[in-house]
């Protein structure tokens, strides 16, 4: 198949593939989504995604109808009916149907699945990145798909030309960006936004903080500002989708790009650990 979609156990090819309205999705947003990356018919970090999912769901008291171990072995057979095995991996679990209504449905939640195909960003060209308030709610470290916040900060980033929004609360703290975390490089030192619940868990800043250690960088896990990001060695974002994005202008200033080593080290170290784990 070219794109696969997947809805409570119908299969087609996504753009014929219609959903019933009454799903909770369209009423309210009200489910949970993970999203990684699929190389060479193998799902990367899959593990840690699928026990992501289950976190989010659990917080929100959506059960997802299938054990971890089957969603597991589901995702890994839908992937070998692609024709490539070079894939962006997507699933939400929504709580469920029926009319609308903000109590909770009766019934069981809803899986959806898609599969497209796409290749790691694994490029080191420098971006450029945008700094926006952080109007988001106080629950982002739940993966949930009520995402308007960040598609608007997103925009405003792409119609600035650049590649990201760097999100800060009222203070100046930095959170993370509209899709991946935030981090930068100070004398030696890692810094990165404590995990709590301005910010996602993310799976590829907890492999960086991993690379850190075994590279001897150490790690400091503490809030900092906006003006702290301007004055950073580097500065980089982290996501399933791109690694490493590393940045050189925030707001339309020169900025970051004064460690080049200890940046590609990190980057070289996501970039093995991924084709390691992906190799056919
Ligand atoms: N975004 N923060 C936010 C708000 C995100 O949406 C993401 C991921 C991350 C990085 O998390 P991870 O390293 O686990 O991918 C941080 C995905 C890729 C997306 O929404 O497409």
């Amino acid at each position: 198949m070219k794109e696969l979609g997947y809805y409570n156990g119908t299969i087609g090819e996504l753009d014929a593939m219609t959903v019933p309205m009454n799903d909770r999705a369209c009423w309210f947003g009200d489910g949970v989504y993970e999203a990684h990356m699929c190389r060479n018919y193998r799902i990367f970090t899959l593990d840690e995604h699928v026990d992501r999912l289950f976190s989010s769901a659990d917080m929100l008291r959506i059960r997802v109808p299938m054990s971890k171990d089957e969603l597991k072995n589901l995702l890994c057979s839908l992937v070998r009916k692609m024709d490539t095995g070079d894939l962006s991996v997507y699933y939400q679990v929504t709580r469920g149907s029926g009319k609308r209504n903000h109590a909770f449905p009766k019934g069981s939640a809803n899986l959806w699945i898609t599969l497209t195909p796409r290749e790691m960003n694994l490029s080191k060209e420098p971006v450029g990145l945008i700094t926006a308030e952080d109007t988001r709610f106080l629950h982002c470290n739940i993966k949930t798909l009520n995402l308007i916040p960040s598609v608007m900060a997103n925009q405003q980033a792409q119609e600035a030309g650049c590649y990201e929004c760097v999100l800060y609360r009222p203070g100046g703290r930095v959170t993370e960006c509209s899709h991946s975390n935030v981090h930068i490089l100070k004398n030696g030192v890692f810094y990165t936004a404590p995990r709590d619940n301005l910010i996602l868990p993310g799976i590829t800043r907890a492999h960086l903080i991993a690379a850190c250690q075994r590279l001897g960088i150490p790690v400091k896990e503490e809030p900092f500002t906006v003006e702290e990001l301007k004055a950073a060695d580097e500065i980089f974002t982290s996501s399933s989708t791109r690694l490493c994005a590393r940045a050189c202008r925030v707001d339309g200033q020169n900025a970051g790009m004064r460690s080049p080593e200890l940046f590609n080290a990190l980057h070289d170290a996501l970039t093995e650990e991924y084709f390691a784990a992906t190799d056919a």
